[in-house]
Formats: structure tokens, sequence, C-alpha cells
């Protein structure tokens, strides 16, 4: 670990994008609660009148690639150069950008929707507020937000993954409530809650939220 979350994310992300994508290229196929939750948020962002949609920690790109094919504007933004390329290598009408989802300006406004799928997982809990509260800001009022994340409690340390390559980072799992409560203080309006293989050991979650009117 380097001590600081970010660069620890950055370079362990590095050297996996290749293997990361190979796991994840066809993933959302074998998951009907996913994309419905991934349909909901694309209906939503075309009934609030379209515009940019910032997949942020896009990874190598193919939940991005997915919300294009439902025809919304996405575009994708992760903190690690090497899946960066890999997102444009392998989706090369798409845009990517490399930078982390703490710098507020990244995504440019007005964006008429953010999503965050498991990109907040390896994030720790003290930095999660103020993510969302910069989430917030580039979004028009009312422009939806779609976070998927595992759920349930605890942080472990992850050394190696994707093939045995080494990692040096943390996965948080979180519940709902807990994450549902930081969005409403970050200024978002909660909308609904999907909780997924609840009798699995490793169940997931998916919260939809809208933002609020700019605070003066
Ligand atoms: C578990 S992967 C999820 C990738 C993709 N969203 C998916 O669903 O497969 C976590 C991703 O978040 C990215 N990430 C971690 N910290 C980040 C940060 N501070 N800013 C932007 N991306 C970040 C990682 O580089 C990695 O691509």
């Amino acid at each position: 670990m380097t001590g600081d979350w970010i660069d620890d994310n950055r370079i362990s992300y590095d050297t996996v994008a290749e293997a990361y994508a190979e796991q994840v290229r066809d993933a959302l196929a074998g998951q009907p609660h996913l994309l419905a939750a991934l349909a909901v948020f694309a209906e939503a962002v075309r009934a609030g009148g379209g515009g940019p949609v910032a997949d942020m920690g896009c990874g190598p790109g193919h939940v991005t690639a997915h919300l294009r094919g439902l025809g919304v504007d996405a575009f994708g933004v992760d903190v690690s150069p090497a899946m960066v390329g890999v997102a444009r290598r392998d989706h090369p009408g798409l845009r990517f950008e490399a930078g982390s989802m703490t710098d507020p300006q990244l995504a440019g406004a007005p964006l008429g929707g953010l999503l965050s799928w498991w990109s907040l997982v390896n994030v720790p809990d003290d930095a999660v507020p103020g993510i969302l509260a910069g989430f917030g800001r580039p979004l028009r009022p009312g422009a939806p937000l779609l976070l998927g994340f595992h759920a349930g409690e605890g942080a472990r340390p992850k050394t190696e993954g994707y093939g045995g390559h080494p990692m040096q980072i943390h996965v948080y799992r979180r519940v709902p409530e807990r994450v549902a409560g930081w969005l409403r203080g970050a200024g978002f309006a909660v909308e609904a809650q999907w909780l997924l293989d609840p009798d699995e050991q490793r169940p997931s979650a998916v919260l939809f939220a809208r933002a609020a009117a700019p605070r003066p």
C-alpha cells in the first residue's frame, strides 16, 4: 500500500486491467436484474431530456458501451490509465478519460445522469460522502444517479486478483441503508433500492437516486 487509496487503486487496476476486462466482458448478459436497473436508469436519462452521462470508475467500459446501446450519451472516467486504454481499444467510438472521481470538475457539466457501477467498492468510508456530494454538482436537478456495490458489512484487504495478479486495495461491503443515508446527506432523493442475491454469500445492491436542486 502507498498510504494513498487513490494511488493504490490506480496502480492495482493498472496491473489487472487486461485480465479484468477479459473476466467482465460478457458478465452483464447473465444478470437480468442488473440489466433491468440499467434499463430503468437509461429510461430516466432519456425522459429527463438526455445529455451526457458519466460512468465514473468505468473500468474497461463494457457498461458505458451497454448504456450507449440503450441510447444514452455515456462516456467513461477511470483512475487507471491502463483501464482507460483497454476501454478505448475495445470501444473505439466512445469517449474515455483518465481521472479520479474525487475531482468534482472532472465530469464536466451539466450531466443528464451519473453511474458508479462497483467503483465505490474500493473507496474508504470516510471519502464516500464527499465523492457523492461531488457527483451531485454537475448533475442537472432531477437527473438520475445509479450506484451498484457489494452489499453487507466490513472491509477486507485484497492482495491479488483476476488470475493471481498483485493488488494492494481494500474491498468494502456496505449496508444499502447506510449508502442511502449518505446520498440524502449529499442532497439526493433516493427513489429505489434493489437487493440482489440476498440468499447468497455475496449479495449486491443497486440504488437509484435523483439530484436535488443546487444548494444556494
Ligand atoms: C471493481 S472495478 C469496476 C469497474 C466497472 N465499473 C465495472 O463495473 O466492471 C472498480 C473501478 O473503479 C476504478 N476506480 C477506483 N478508484 C477510482 C477513483 N478514485 N476514480 C476513478 N476510478 C476509480 C478502478 O480503476 C476500477 O476500474
